[in-house]
């Protein structure tokens, strides 16, 4: 515990620079360093790509806390879940995943990774939707935006029919409801045929506005093959069920970050593991215009619903008014976080530095912190620095408005209640951690001793490495 309260999490702060992270100035504490990225980008369990979800961890980086800081049967909370990463690893680590967000498509998606049904249920499900399907003219039932990408005798009259019969508080029928958003659109295969998503070809991640997406099928000669919609969805399920589940169920919440402790028992957290949204760089509604339709949700309601401070947007655009309330936004969700944790808990959160017009590159972890850390019922234990691909980065891939506000970085503040400082981490030895996430991603892995740095075998970080 000394050792870790000794940290200097200010050190080496490399914004473009080769070093990403403080090297950590003792062995014990080499498990201070992106450990996760060892893992490769492939790892993780086949629910993680469902649907694509812009700004999601990679599962690696929640997996890595869970097994450091968590034992089997604790309680995992992500008070922003997403496309519900960390939830989905903590139940396949054998932890009770939680996961609450506030869009509902992330909502949904969580929901269905936490409490997903079988295979069979799946496919009995849609041999009835299919059974029950009369192909009948599009007309008024879908508008204009959403014709211009299907196919309408086949595909699209096959997807109103879904979206009209699947009921998403039913279990089995919200999981197909998930998986039909994650094929909905996508790009095409050189052979088109085996093309995994059922639109014209675009881009799978995140929708573009339909304006500019009429003038990009029209400019480019797109067209709209008539592809069976039951039939990708059908082999979409069995590669969904071609890992198993986790063993574990989680629960996944429609709600409030800002009122976590009414939604999650005060205490019972022993893992916070999140990542907030940005300030304001991703609308999650408008870039989720085509599922969002498909779920009947309405794209404004979820923008205004999601809106760091209900203030008009043109006031949030100055760098100081957008800090503020960001800091504000922040201080309330870490407040709540601080009532569900655990008194020997730790509170992970994920931010992103900023490069900025006004102020050049701003190391937002630290200067919110600095500003909200008096208020928030939480000790900063150290810091996990991560460099992260940039051309990965969401808000690089947005409009020239946002373009190049996100950087390399990343950083992980560990945090804990007043007093208590750092629970010890499971592992001292990273790389053997690695090597067994690596070798059991979705099964538990049993407790090991913590053993001494020893030979790696699996790919870990060449930096971390060095420090081992
Ligand atoms: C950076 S993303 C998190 C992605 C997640 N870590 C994953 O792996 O998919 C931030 C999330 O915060 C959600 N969000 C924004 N404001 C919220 C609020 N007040 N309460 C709950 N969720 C909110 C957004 O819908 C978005 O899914």
């Amino acid at each position: 515990m000394e050792s870790l309260e000794l940290l200097d999490h200010h050190a080496p702060v490399a914004l473009r620079g080769e070093a990403v992270y403080a090297p950590p100035r003792r062995v014990s504490e080499a498990w201070l360093a992106p450990w996760w990225k060892g893992l490769g980008r492939r790892y993780g369990h086949v629910f993680h790509s469902m649907c694509s979800y812009m700004g999601s961890f990679p599962p690696g980086l929640p997996r890595y806390l869970i097994e450091q800081f968590t034992e089997p049967g604790d309680v995992v909370v992500d008070p922003f879940s997403g496309r519900g990463t960390a939830p989905l690893e903590a139940c396949l680590a054998g932890r009770h995943g939680v996961g609450v967000d506030l869009n509902p498509l992330a909502a949904t998606l969580t929901a269905v990774k936490l409490d997903p049904p079988t295979l069979d249920e799946t496919l009995v499900r849609l041999a009835e939707l299919e059974r029950t399907y009369r192909p009948e003219p599009v007309g008024e039932r879908a508008p204009p935006e959403i014709r211009m990408l299907f196919e309408e005798t086949v595909t699209l009259p096959q997807i109103l029919h879904m979206k009209a019969a699947l009921d998403p508080t039913d279990r089995t029928d919200r999981f197909l409801l998930a998986s039909l958003a994650g094929i909905l659109h996508g790009n095409h295969t050189r052979d088109v045929v085996s093309s995994r998503c059922l639109s014209v070809s675009m881009p799978n991640t995140f929708s573009m506005s339909p304006g500019y997406l009429a003038r990009y099928i029209r400019d480019n000669g797109l067209v709209r093959p008539p592809f069976d919609a039951f039939e990708k969805l059908r082999l979409r399920m069995h590669f969904e069920f071609a890992e198993g589940v986790p063993g574990l169920r989680g629960r996944a919440v429609h709600g409030d970050a800002r009122r976590l402790s009414q939604i999650v028992e005060p205490g019972s957290a022993k893992l916070v593991v999140t990542s907030p949204p940005y300030l304001n760089v991703v609308r999650y509604g408008k870039f989720n215009w085509i599922r969002l339709w498909l779920l009947g949700e309405s794209v404004s309601d979820v923008d205004r619903s999601l809106r760091v401070e209900a203030t008009d947007r043109r006031l949030a655009l100055s760098d100081r008014m957008r800090f503020k309330s960001y800091c504000g936004f922040l201080r309330n969700v870490l407040a709540e976080c601080s009532a569900v944790l655990h008194d020997d808990g730790v509170c992970a959160v994920t931010i992103g530095d900023v490069r900025n017009k006004e102020h050049g590159d701003r190391t937002l972890a630290l200067e919110a912190w600095d500003e909200i850390k008096a208020d928030v019922g939480l000790e900063l234990g150290a810091t996990i620095v991560d460099d992260v691909n940039e051309l990965g980065k969401v808000s690089k891939i947005w409009g020239i408005g946002h373009r190049g506000e996100a950087t390399k970085v990343d950083r992980v503040l560990l945090l804990h209640k007043p007093g208590r400082g750092l629970p010890k981490p499971r592992w001292s030895d990273p790389a053997a951690l690695i090597e067994a996430i690596a070798a059991s991603p979705s099964a538990p892995i049993e407790r090991r001793p913590n053993v001494r740095p020893g030979v790696v075998r699996t790919r870990v970080p060449a930096a971390a490495r060095k420090t081992a």
